[in-house]
């Protein structure tokens, strides 16, 4: 008898751990889901397709990842060089896919190394149909393959398209290739890009880190380019396509009004606009221009700090249109500590007298359930764009704000 409570005393544990150890390794990762802690501020880097669309090769993609290091783009907080579509080549007679050997021509591992040597990270471009937008080979029927093949590669993003999907669902698709990639092992960002035909706010949470809200963007402030069969947002347009859809985002789930026109034809006043625009709705900061080529003003812009400080805060909250009034719309958004990122927008063409009476103001937010209480707590208000301080909450604030441009204050609780 004291023998078989001896055994039993050794083989019930024994087994137990026995059962948690298979568990672990076995069953438990073949639940395939996202990948957890990616994300966890809204992605930062830079994507070939705004400025050069198809024209792109390996050369260019190491000088950008050169330049974003020389710029100071890294050290603000820019991660990822993202390669768009045309990077694809052929599918082997296995249904593997290969780069297009004449525009790279020592391969994606290489490349990845490079970039990974910089201390970036890499993102390739794929779509859920069997052909890119661009007409490249896509993934469809080979999500497992691409995501292996990826994976081995070193990549880091994948942004996937919705071109060419006709009679996919695109929860089945985009959840596919979501399980493709966690059963590949890497973390991958993974970046929904089905334009928000399908309302990916309510159901890309649990799939992807980041989900297109609307349609392509184009380097236009306020005028839509139609062209026939589709048509080209300006930044305004897209702005106002973010209503309703903060509460959606937050840390590793972001909406994604798409990339960045900084630097890529639109004036001054208006790069600075949209980029702080995107700034208050906690987008990705994904740049779109030639880093090689920068004008000191187009650098300023996405190196500004400050401005970043507000996209990347750490509480993940986007922020709202409080009020609008005459062409002049005021935004505000909680930051972490107790601070507030505060835009007054100059949407016409001209200058704008704008004021705001804080005392008179009561600006909360439901969403985070801050309240920035100015009958009580005193803030002071820091210039974003010039680095001064205008003064505080104490009095009105009255200013001119040029056309297309912004008045981008961090409210700092005193
Ligand atoms: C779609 C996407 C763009 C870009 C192109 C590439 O239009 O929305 O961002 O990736 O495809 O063909």
């Amino acid at each position: 008898m004291a023998n078989i409570h001896f055994l039993m005393r050794i083989y019930a544990p024994l087994s137990a751990a026995i059962f948690f150890i298979v568990f672990v390794t076995l069953v438990a990762p073949a639940r395939a889901q996202k990948f957890g802690g990616l994300a966890l501020t809204p992605p930062m880097g830079w994507n070939s397709w705004n400025k050069f669309g198809p024209d792109i090769n390996e050369q260019m993609i190491r000088e950008m990842a050169d330049a974003m290091v020389s710029s100071g783009m890294k050290a603000a907080g820019y991660e990822f060089i993202n390669i768009d579509d045309t990077w694809q080549g052929y599918r082997d007679s296995l249904g593997f896919i290969h780069p297009d050997s004449t525009r790279f021509p020592h391969g994606m591992k290489e490349l990845a190394d490079y970039v990974h040597s910089k201390g970036l990270k890499i993102g390739l471009y794929s779509d859920a149909g069997d052909k890119t937008c661009a007409g490249r080979p896509g993934s469809r029927g080979h999500e497992y393959q691409d995501a292996l093949t990826y994976a081995k590669w070193g990549i880091d993003y994948l942004k996937y398209d919705w071109c060419n999907t006709e009679g996919l669902n695109p929860v089945g698709a985009y959840t596919t290739m979501r399980d493709a990639l966690y059963s590949a092992g890497r973390p991958i960002v993974f970046s929904v890009c089905e334009w928000g035909n399908a309302s990916p706010w309510l159901w890309a949470g649990s799939i992807g880190n980041l989900w297109r809200t609307t349609g392509d963007i184009s380097p236009n402030f306020d005028r839509n380019i139609d062209h026939g069969t589709w048509v080209q947002l300006a930044v305004m347009s897209i702005l106002d396509l973010q209503n309703g859809l903060r509460e959606y985002a937050g840390p590793g789930r972001w909406n994604d009004p798409d990339m960045l026109e900084v630097g890529n034809g639109m004036s001054g006043n208006e790069d600075r606009a949209h980029f702080s625009m995107w700034c208050m709705l906690a987008a990705p900061l994904i740049a779109g221009n030639d880093l090689r080529d920068m004008t000191p003003e187009t650098k300023a812009i996405l190196d500004n700090r400050e401005a970043i400080a507000v996209d990347q805060d750490s509480l993940g909250i986007e922020g709202f249109r409080y009020s609008s009034a005459d062409s002049v719309e005021a935004w505000f958004k909680p930051l972490a500590g107790g601070d507030w990122a505060m835009c007054l927008l100059n949407r016409s063409v001209g200058p704008k007298k704008a004021g705001f009476n804080f005392a008179e103001e009561a600006v909360s937010d439901s969403l985070s359930g801050r309240n920035a209480d100015f009958g009580k707590i005193l803030y002071a208000l820091r210039d974003i764009w010039t680095g001064k301080v205008l003064g505080t909450t104490n009095g009105p604030l009255e200013v001119e704000i040029p056309g297309h441009d912004v008045l981008m204050l961090r409210l700092v609780k005193e």
